[in-house]
């Protein structure tokens, strides 16, 4: 987020710095994402907006979503009116006309509830329910006709990491679930960077080693969908943020905001990570 001054931190002549960003940040607006999993009933979310919204009233440094449980959002919405939070679903059906598919939610439903996001992808998704780079697409496609933001999860294994795959994992990912996309598609896209080694752990990535992942990202963007595009698309990171580490990633110029799973839970952390600044 500290825009291109960083490009001026030389080392070696030929030698990149680490944080270094070929792309300007310009125009974007981080975006502080909470991701609530499989936690909390309705009157528990109820309760988490009356002390959450006033806790992140004077914050017009970013936008805020929290994506809870399907059945909480009309709690959700119900407890974000008249303030800035926005709410999102966790998932959506690829499939955009209501029909027989038993258990599913579609991005219509999504969008008629009041959300304006919907997380794809997450690797707990992946992980545990079959969720494939080429589902991610579908999904994310499904999500964008249906006028619902995207917020697309990739990231490596721990395994993929030490044998030194990372860079592979993520091109494949973007490749297969990203790339297929129009340029207009993509422009309304949020990527977000989420080591499944840093997910839950309370082992976070470095700011140095999230940099390096979302400008990675943020080069494969450029490549097929033009600077411009890389330039204005939001690469947000996940794996335990908190309160006390979300500054030091936010410093870097290729961060562009959190996907925040525990930390999102409590109204005071989920403020303490949104008030980083
Ligand atoms: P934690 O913040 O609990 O590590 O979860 C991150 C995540 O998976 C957000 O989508």
């Amino acid at each position: 987020m500290a825009g291109g001054a960083t490009l001026l931190v030389c080392g070696a002549p030929n030698q990149t710095p680490i944080s270094a960003s070929r792309y300007h940040r310009t125009m974007r607006t981080p975006l502080m994402a909470g991701n609530w999993k499989m936690f909390k009933t309705p009157a528990e979310t109820t309760e988490f907006f009356e002390k959450f919204v006033p806790l992140v009233a004077k914050a017009d440094h970013a936008e805020i979503a929290i994506c809870p449980p399907f059945i909480n959002i009309p709690a959700a919405v119900a407890g974000a009116k008249g303030s800035k939070v926005t709410i999102g679903g966790q998932n959506c059906y690829w499939v955009n006309k209501e029909g027989a598919f038993t258990g599913e939610v579609n991005a219509p439903m999504l969008k008629a509830a009041g959300c304006t996001w919907v997380i794809i992808g997450h690797s707990e998704r992946r992980q545990f329910f079959g969720e494939t780079d080429a589902t991610v697409f579908q999904r994310t496609t499904a999500a964008l006709e249906a006028g619902i933001k995207p917020i697309v999860c990739v990231g490596e294994l721990l395994a993929e990491r030490e044998s030194g795959q990372t860079n592979e994992v993520l091109k494949t990912q973007f490749m297969g679930g990203i790339a297929p996309l129009t340029p207009e598609q993509f422009a309304q896209v949020v990527i977000a960077y989420e080591p499944v080694w840093a997910i839950g752990t309370g082992k976070v990535a470095t700011p140095e080693i999230a940099q390096d992942a979302h400008r990675v990202i943020r080069s494969l963007a450029g490549e097929k969908f033009g600077a411009e595009a890389a330039a204005a698309v939001l690469i947000l990171y996940g794996g335990s943020v908190k309160p006390d580490n979300v500054a030091g990633l936010m410093a870097q110029p290729d961060i562009d905001g959190a996907l925040v799973g525990g930390a999102s839970l409590k109204p005071e952390d989920f403020a303490g990570v949104v008030n980083f600044q």
